[in-house]
């Protein structure tokens, strides 16, 4: 199933999500919907907040675009042990913020710890796109956004422009 995909400045994508606690089938129904809504868009990462589902559920597939063969990883209770001091800098876009692109600082890359659908602990070392991105979407687990990197005066010119908008829809 495809879910709509929460635009800023819907106040729900500020929430901190819960960890999951017991990997259900409703939990895998979950990411395989939040799966198809990310293809769908398209998108190469997602998370639950962004389909209004307060859980720390993330979705990603950084190479779908270059080989059209969906392989997404799907991440339960993610969380970063290890960051690079090494910095990298990518045009980043949220499927929440659409047709903003800007350019964030983040570690080159990561190290991130947590369970898959199967209920096991994984580790997984992160490089290059798949850092940012895994970045990114952890941030979406904590409220946060990719806009929060920018200047003020960037970040409350997008911010101004998205409410018109929805102001327009309602
Ligand atoms: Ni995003």
């Amino acid at each position: 199933m495809i879910y709509p995909i929460l635009k800023i400045p819907n106040k729900k994508l500020r929430e901190k999500c819960e960890p999951i606690e017991k990997i259900d089938k409703n939990i895998k129904t979950i990411l395989d919907n939040m799966a198809e809504t990310m293809y769908d868009a398209p998108g190469i990462g997602l998370a639950a907040i962004q389909i209004g589902i307060n859980m720390q559920l993330v979705v990603i597939d950084c190479e779908y675009g270059e080989n059209k063969k969906k392989n997404p990883l799907f991440l339960i209770n993610p969380e970063i042990i290890w960051k690079s001091e090494e910095m990298t800098i990518f045009k980043e876009g949220c499927l929440s913020i659409p047709e903003i692109y800007e350019e964030v600082e983040r570690s080159t890359k990561c190290r991130i710890r947590y369970k898959d659908k199967k209920d096991t602990i994984q580790e997984l070392e992160c490089d290059g796109l798949l850092s940012t991105c895994v970045q990114h979407e952890i941030d979406h687990l904590n409220g946060k956004l990719f806009i929060d990197y920018l200047s003020r005066l960037k970040r409350t010119s997008i911010e101004k422009k998205f409410i018109k908008m929805s102001k327009r829809r309602s």
